[in-house]
């Protein structure tokens, strides 16, 4: 018995194609993970470089988490860090795929928007490398109220304030996060250049297959501030570039 065939032959049409635009071949979270070399030349460099003129939001939270964990630096503290870290790549991953919702027809927006979830996304991830590598650093020996509760009550305000400043003016969120990185990526730098101890301390991750393996603590620490950097250089492209709606 053979196959019914099709009545009318099948008619396929020319369709419009619109070129995607090539993605950004090095987005934020994909950070390259740097040689020694490289990383002792980037932390020079950071420690070299002057630190943003933060804003009053900024300075807000940095110097509640002063106050709280103190202002010197510290592996739990950086753990803190990493808690609230996540949040404005959510916000701005939710509002660019309503965005896409609303603006799905104008393609070459649309194409714009896809990349900036792309963008989100792996910076939400970089950033959650980040938390896990540095709470299994940490271990369980802090407490679970300023190491648990706090930082998810701060995430909870730093989540509301990020949202609301995302829709009422989107440059004020990316500012806010650029300043956050670049607080991040110089008291990472700072902490590695006044503990020479941390050059001699081996690093071992069971997550390392992912974020990479670096043979001493320092190096971590390094890689994990050039990776701020990057996030930071991202956010200010942004306030360039401005919202896409
Ligand atoms: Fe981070
Ligand atoms: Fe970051």
């Amino acid at each position: 018995m053979t196959a019914p065939t099709l009545a009318r032959p099948v008619v396929t049409r020319p369709v419009a194609t619109h070129p995607a635009p090539a993605l950004p071949s090095l987005t934020a979270a994909q950070t390259p993970r740097l040689s020694r070399r490289a990383l002792l030349h980037e932390h020079r460099a950071t420690l070299a470089a002057p630190r943003r003129r933060y804003g009053p939001v900024a300075r807000l939270l940095f110097g509640t988490m002063d106050l709280i964990y103190g202002r010197r630096g510290s592996l739990e503290k950086f753990l803190v860090l990493e808690v609230v870290a996540r949040i404005p790549y959510q916000i701005w991953e939710n509002a660019a795929y309503r965005a896409l919702h609303r603006r799905h027809r104008d393609s070459g927006l649309a194409h714009r928007i896809t990349e900036r979830i792309v963008e989100n996304r792996e910076q939400q991830d970089n950033e959650q490398w980040h938390l896990l590598i540095l709470s299994e650093l940490v271990g369980d020996r802090v407490s679970r109220f300023w190491y648990g509760f706090v930082p998810w009550l701060m995430a909870l305000g730093y989540y509301h304030v990020s949202w609301l400043l995302f829709v009422l003016a989107p440059r004020v969120s990316y500012r806010l996060n650029a300043d956050f990185e670049d607080h991040a990526e110089h008291t990472y730098a700072e902490f590695v250049a006044e503990h020479p101890e941390l050059e001699r301390v081996p690093h071992r991750s069971s997550f390392a297959r992912q974020y990479g393996a670096f043979e001493t603590v320092a190096d971590l620490l390094r890689q994990i501030g050039h990776d701020e950097r990057m996030h930071k250089q991202e956010s200010e492209r942004y306030l360039d570039a401005g919202p896409l709606r």
